[in-house]
């Protein structure tokens, strides 16, 4: 598939107004996308889990104007209010996807928003966000083209997604994403996301993801910043090379389970990502104290316990804690115990590998 078979010849239907929802997921990258190319192509292909818990839900009423307008016409609330601030960023996001979408002005639209995560916890909602309402938009667009596959919606909904934030084409669909072109993964494209064609060892169901909210401040450094200073960066090339290394190293490791590979990937992945914006120009660490306290003692207790959990991080001070389902009370326990007390407030979220978006 090339970029032109997601421009629509005529539309067989005509609509008049109605309204479309979508709930969709945060997901978490085990292989890191941290470098892109002109629009949004992907220096390195990542997998995620999609998630449960972190959602965005969207809600788009669509109102067909009497002409097509010079410009978008939209209303934007987020959580029942308002909200002129995120208007810019929507309107490039519209700008992106015009020519794929080309009935965006003839319609004026009430986008509604909100998160299931807190406000300001410090997680990202681009990628639950820009899923979402991609989403809402390809249900727009199968209104007037009802014979739309449902592989085509779910393929044009991650290209859309992947044009407003790159994460944001693996929260589509569910248990495992794959966005990016990779010798070893039939099927596998630069241009969205698909569904992890092999075959997922048992011991990956329902795996947990409790998500430690040790910043809940404003990024300091923003994704596009950060993905821009990987060019003329030092460690490049081996940094993109060793992506593709990791992912056909995993294919044995979901096949297999075997979790002791899994967790040398995942956590030196999460690493390489940080030690990259440490050695970009300018250079920033986004870990904080707390982030290598339960690092640390993550390491004790998995060493002690001879459990599999492991940690991953974004491109944040967060921590995302990794365990399979079968150790999720010795795990848990000791996430209350020990890891708690380095959160902002307390804060944690419990989630676990989710399925993909959903039609409300
Ligand atoms: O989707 P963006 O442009 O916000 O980039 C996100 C990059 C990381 O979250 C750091 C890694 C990833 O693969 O999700």
């Amino acid at each position: 598939m090339t970029e032109t078979n997601f421009i629509p010849s005529e539309y067989s239907n005509e609509i008049s107004d109605g309204k479309v929802t979508y709930k969709s997921p945060s997901n978490i990258a085990l292989v890191k996308y941290w470098g892109k190319k002109e629009n949004q192509i992907p220096a390195n292909p990542s997998i995620s889990f999609t998630l449960n818990a972190c959602a965005t839900t969207t809600s788009i009423s669509y109102k067909k104007l009497a002409s097509k307008a010079s410009d978008y016409s939209f209303d934007l609330l987020f959580e029942g209010k308002p909200k002129e601030d995120f208007k810019p960023k929507i309107e490039i996001f519209l700008n992106r996807i015009e020519m794929y979408l080309p009935f965006l002005k003839d319609f004026h639209f009430t986008i509604e928003t909100s998160n299931s995560f807190p406000h300001s916890s410090g997680i990202a909602s681009s990628a639950s966000g820009m899923s979402a309402l991609a989403l809402c938009l390809m249900a727009v667009e199968k209104e007037l083209n009802p014979e739309m596959s449902r592989d085509f919606f779910n393929k044009k909904a991650s290209f859309l997604a992947r044009l407003g934030s790159g994460s944001a084409c693996r929260s589509i669909e569910g248990d495992l994403i794959q966005w990016g072109n990779h010798a070893d993964t039939d099927g596998s494209s630069d241009l969205y996301g698909i569904k992890y064609p092999y075959e997922l060892h048992p011991i990956f169901k329902n795996y947990h993801d409790t998500i430690l909210l040790v910043d809940k401040g404003q990024k300091q450094v923003s994704s596009t910043i950060g993905h821009d200073l990987m060019h003329n960066h030092p460690f490049a090339k081996n940094r993109f090379d060793q992506a593709h290394e990791n992912l056909t190293k995993l294919k044995r490791v979901f096949s297999e389970g075997n979790l002791k590979s899994f967790i040398d990937i995942v956590e030196s992945e999460a690493l390489t990502l940080h030690a990259m914006m440490m050695t970009s120009l300018p250079y920033f660490v986004l870990m904080k104290p707390n982030t290598l306290e339960i690092i640390n003692k993550i390491w004790v207790f998995r060493e002690s316990s001879k459990t599999n959990v492991c940690f991953t991080l974004d491109a944040g001070a967060n921590v995302h804690v990794l365990y399979p389902e079968n150790e999720k009370e010795e795990v848990f326990q000791f996430i209350k115990n020990e890891l708690v007390v380095y959160c902002e407030n307390g804060q944690y979220i419990c989630d676990r590998i989710g399925f993909g978006a959903k039609k409300m």
